[in-house]
């Protein structure tokens, strides 16, 4: 059986790709400091699967934990996840994300060339590309970054482009996801943020479910159709069934191939909220505020290219994104803590 490291695994993203992985036969092990995650989403995983993935709490920066997984299991693969993710943190705070994410990645290459594993799908974002020139965004967009977590990100595909230039031994699939959204069908395991959420979808859910009076549209003087910021939301499945195309996707030439991971089709904030609310059957409040610094009017991908090269497109549409979304978040008002 193929066996996956999977750092980050208890995360969002990691705990979906996990399933996935799981019901597809590979045996997936998990490297995860739960500095964003709750261990109790290894039972939850274990209620779909009927087995819990293997569980080491530790963290990518610390290389005798590394050392220890790849020692114990022959990993054929890394999916690697661990990270840091908000984006207004780490304006605030930028080495706890240079540290987190560069260092973290760093250790990890270091560990896998150590123990002769050469193969790694990375979490990159479609925060790479910046403010587009113009829409749909294909992979040989200019690259840029307006904060320190983008920043990051940017940095780590620069070191593994180089890597994989140096030493063609080295095999890097880049995933640039779009905004992913939505939970696994069972409504057992699904984005549980901390605090007051950042991102539109799980900020809406929690409206419904009464823990926030009413969602802030952020600008509605956009260029678009209707004055609102527009973004390709992408079911966690989809992105989920991305990673283990990757992984089967590596071959001997690879070298560092970068695919945009998203549906194509851009949805505004107030179609969000009307399909959120048509999929629970829950008003949902809101006001029209002030643009968000930072913002960007548009972002869909063109997603040609992860069809051609790792044969995956997305299978799920907005109303099974609400429809999950809702069942994660009505049978789990408060996340993990219930
Ligand atoms: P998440 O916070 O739910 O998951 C990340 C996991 O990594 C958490 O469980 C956290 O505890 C763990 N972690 C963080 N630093 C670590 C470290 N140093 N060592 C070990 N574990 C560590 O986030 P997510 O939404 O699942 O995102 C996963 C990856 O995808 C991240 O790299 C993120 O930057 C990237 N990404 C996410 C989005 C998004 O909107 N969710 C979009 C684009 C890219
Ligand atoms: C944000 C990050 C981006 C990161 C991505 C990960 C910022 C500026 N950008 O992107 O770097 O890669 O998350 O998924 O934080 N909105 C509201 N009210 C809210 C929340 C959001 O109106 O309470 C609007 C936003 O203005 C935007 C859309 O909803 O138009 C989506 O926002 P969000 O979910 O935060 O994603 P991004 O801004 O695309």
């Amino acid at each position: 059986m193929k066996k996956v490291l999977v750092t980050g695994g208890a995360g969002y993203i990691g705990s979906h790709t996990v399933v996935t992985l799981m019901e597809r036969g590979y045996h997936a092990i998990i490297v995860d400091n739960l500095d964003n995650s709750n261990a109790e989403v290894l039972n939850r995983i274990n209620s779909i699967v009927g087995t819990k993935p293997d569980f080491i709490e530790g963290d990518v920066r610390d290389a005798d934990v590394l050392d220890r997984v790849f020692s114990s299991y022959e990993i054929d693969g890394v999916i690697h996840f661990a990270g840091l993710k908000a984006v207004g943190e780490s304006v605030e705070k930028p080495m706890r994300y240079y540290s987190n994410n560069v260092e973290g990645s760093i250790s990890l290459l270091k560990a896998m060339d150590r123990h002769d594993c050469r193969k790694l799908v990375f979490s990159s974002s479609s925060t790479v590309y910046g403010d587009p020139v113009r829409v749909p965004i294909t992979e040989d967009f200019p690259l840029s970054a307006t904060n320190p977590y983008g920043q990051s990100k940017l940095m780590i595909e620069t070191i593994l482009r180089d890597l994989a230039n140096a030493n063609s031994q080295w095999q890097f699939t880049l995933l640039r996801y779009f905004n992913p959204v939505g939970a696994h069908a069972s409504g057992l395991i699904g984005e549980d943020p901390n605090g007051i959420p950042n991102n539109l979808m799980p900020y809406i859910a929690q409206v419904a479910v009464g823990r926030l009076n009413k969602l802030n549209v952020f600008g509605d003087d956009y260029p678009t159709e209707d004055g609102t910021g527009v973004r390709d939301y992408i079911h966690v499945m989809d992105l989920a069934d991305a990673h283990m195309q990757a992984l089967l996707h590596f071959k001997p030439d690879h070298g560092c191939r970068a695919y945009n991971i998203g549906t194509g089709n851009g949805y505004s904030v107030l179609q969000m909220l009307q399909a959120f609310e048509k999929a629970s059957g829950k008003d949902v409040p809101y006001s029209i505020e002030a643009r968000r610094s930072g913002d960007i009017a548009e972002s869909y991908a063109n997603c040609e290219l992860s069809k051609q090269e790792i044969d995956w497109v997305a299978r799920r549409d907005l109303d099974q994104i609400m429809k999950d979304q809702w069942n994660w978040q009505s049978n789990n008002p408060n996340g993990y803590k219930d």
